[in-house]
């Protein structure tokens, strides 16, 4: 067979789709992923390093991740029966998509957010209908609350800390939205340790809310791929058949569970983020982009004019951010992490240079 007769064989909703990639680039300040910019200390990773080596590799890990549930649903205040976790939460939205999404169905997603609930839903065929952001790139609820209207069954899909805006929905606005969608709601929640509401409280009264969570940024643990789904427990159930099973390995489900033991210095991670996030905010407020726009996550997006010269000049000084330019709504727009109190302090200088730099041109 050639090799393009082969390629026929692949599903068109799968062909169809656009790469998701990120250009490799290489610096030594790395703002563009939204990480934690700290790596876990020695004395954690000395006792997951003795456990590797210490447990038989031949064996599948536990069919059920049950330590990991009990301190997920400690850290998170559900029980582990409304808990299921997994290879990161990108590997949780598709077990939710799967579940959720046909070919005759469809999703309300709003835009700009996080790519891959696009890629995802019409991978498996599905119709995405779109909703905007509103100018401030905020939610715009009584536009969502329409378009769920108009398509009842649809899955709704909404990022709260959003990726890449950093915009997030109080509690009565999502409760102003599950007041009239009768369908699926999916909240992704990757950023909420760093602020917003944090919805779990309302799983029970509507069970058509589940919240996906991560270990990939507050938890420092980006490289383990640990996500976790928080739904009610007869939803939980039923997702669970599609999840594949021993899908996190005996290493991730061991370190994650040690990470949420070490509750202490996550929390002083995140108290440690949060101000170096105010500094950061007040010092890009200063400087003259057209926006710097409020946050509740990890990251701060602006925009200016200057996009392309202020990305190649960090990147000529080894700092790599986020050039989401190519958004919908974000002509011009970059998004920076923020780092550590060196690599922040790095990068205010060299923002500095930059727009001294264009005044003088
Ligand atoms: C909003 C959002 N959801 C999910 C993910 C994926 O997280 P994970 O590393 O757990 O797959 C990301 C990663 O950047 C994200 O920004």
């Amino acid at each position: 067979m050639k090799t393009e007769e082969v390629l026929q064989l692949i599903n068109a909703d799968v062909r169809g789709l656009d790469k998701y990639h990120l250009k490799k680039q290489l610096a030594n300040t790395k703002l563009n992923q939204n990480e934690n910019p700290c790596d876990w200390d020695e004395e954690v990773k000395e006792i997951a390093a003795s456990f590797c080596k210490s447990r038989p590799w031949n064996r599948y890990p536990s069919f059920i991740p049950e330590r990991l549930k009990e301190s997920l649903a400690r850290y998170t205040g559900v029980a582990p029966k409304n808990i299921i976790a997994g290879n990161g939460s990108n590997e949780m939205l598709l077990i939710l998509l799967l579940s959720f999404v046909n070919k005759s169905s469809s999703a309300v997603i709003c835009t700009p957010t996080f790519t891959v609930y696009n890629l995802l839903v019409r991978g498996i065929g599905g119709d995405v209908k779109v909703v905007n952001l509103n100018e401030q790139l905020q939610y715009d609820v009584p536009a969502i609350c329409s378009a769920v209207e108009v398509n009842p069954s649809a899955v709704l899909i909404l990022c709260s800390p959003n990726n890449p805006t950093g915009s997030t929905l109080s509690k009565q606005q999502i409760l102003a939205i599950l007041e009239v969608h009768r369908g699926i709601l999916i909240l992704d929640q990757a950023y909420i340790e760093f602020g917003g509401y944090n919805a779990v409280e309302l799983i029970d009264k509507y069970p058509n809310l589940i919240i996906t969570r991560t270990f990939s940024k507050a938890l420092g643990a980006a490289g383990l791929r640990v996500g976790y789904i928080i739904a009610a427990e007869q939803v939980i159930a039923e997702i669970n058949k599609i999840k594949l099973p021993y899908n996190i390995n005996f290493f991730s489900e061991y370190v994650a569970t040690l990470i949420l033991e070490n509750r202490t210095k996550i929390d002083a991670g995140v108290e440690k983020t949060l101000a170096q996030r105010q500094e950061m905010f007040q010092y890009l407020s200063q400087l003259p982009f057209d926006n710097v726009y409020p946050t509740d996550a990890n990251f701060i997006l602006v925009r200016t004019p200057k996009k392309q010269q202020l990305f190649d000049y960090l990147v000529s000084n080894d700092i790599l951010v986020r050039d989401v330019s190519s958004y919908d709504l974000l002509e011009n727009c970059l998004r920076i992490s923020i780092g550590t109190v060196e690599e922040n302090s790095c990068l205010r200088t060299h923002l500095m240079n930059f727009f001294e730099n264009q005044q003088s041109l």
